[in-house]
């Protein structure tokens, strides 16, 4: 059995997903504004399995994308962390770092915070030479959290897992590469 990776910061928790972690989760996967920039919100049946999917890669590898938690009321706040797409996108293979909060928790630095942490494992544990991320090209909130990040954007493409003609195909990519 591999180790748990729980990367904190000063006010969050990073860390391997729990039971009662499903509801809240539910409900952030269900609303439209957080929903806005991908294909169609999710059914309780689909955020359980995303959820369950989390959960057995960070018990398989040991890191992967995080449960996040507020240090100070222990509220799960949505995730954040790296993951290894499973899509067959033009610059695999690759680590993702990527982010999906509760819409009230917006606004606060939450998702570059935990992301500063999922990119310091990244580089300093796992020792990953390069950690990508990307956007369909309208998510402006999530792209200002790349570049808050220090990313460098790095073209576009068409994501395949999305239909053709649909206005969320277009992607932008985002490329970090290690520094001492
Ligand atoms: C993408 C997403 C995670 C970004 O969340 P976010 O809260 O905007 O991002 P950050 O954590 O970087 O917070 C930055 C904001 O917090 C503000 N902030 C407040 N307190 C702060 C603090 N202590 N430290 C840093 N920033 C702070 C910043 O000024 C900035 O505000 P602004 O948006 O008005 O410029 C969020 O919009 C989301 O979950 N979207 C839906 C899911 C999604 O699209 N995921 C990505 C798919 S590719």
């Amino acid at each position: 059995m591999v180790e748990l990776i729980e990367p904190e910061t000063e006010r969050l928790r990073l860390r391997q997903w729990t039971p009662v972690d499903r509801d809240p989760f539910a409900a952030l996967n269900a609303d439209p504004r957080v929903m806005e920039f991908l294909p169609a919100p999710l059914s309780r049946a689909e955020s359980d399995a995303m959820a369950d999917r989390c959960q057995s890669l960070i018990e398989e590898r040991g890191w992967g994308f995080w449960a996040v938690e507020l240090k100070s009321t222990s509220e799960f706040i949505g995730f954040v962390g790296l993951h290894t797409p499973s899509a067959e996108l033009p610059f695999c293979p690759c680590v993702e770092v990527g982010w999906r909060l509760a819409f009230r928790h917006w606004g606060k630095g939450y998702a570059s915070e935990a992301a500063s942490a999922a990119l310091r494992v990244g580089f300093d544990l796992l020792g990953l030479k390069e950690i990508v991320s990307f956007a369909t090209v309208g998510n402006l909130r999530s792209r200002a959290v790349m570049e808050r990040l220090g990313m460098r954007e790095s073209g576009t493409f068409e994501h395949p897992r999305v239909p053709q003609g649909s206005g969320l195909r277009q992607h932008c990519l985002y490329r970090l590469s290690y520094e001492k």
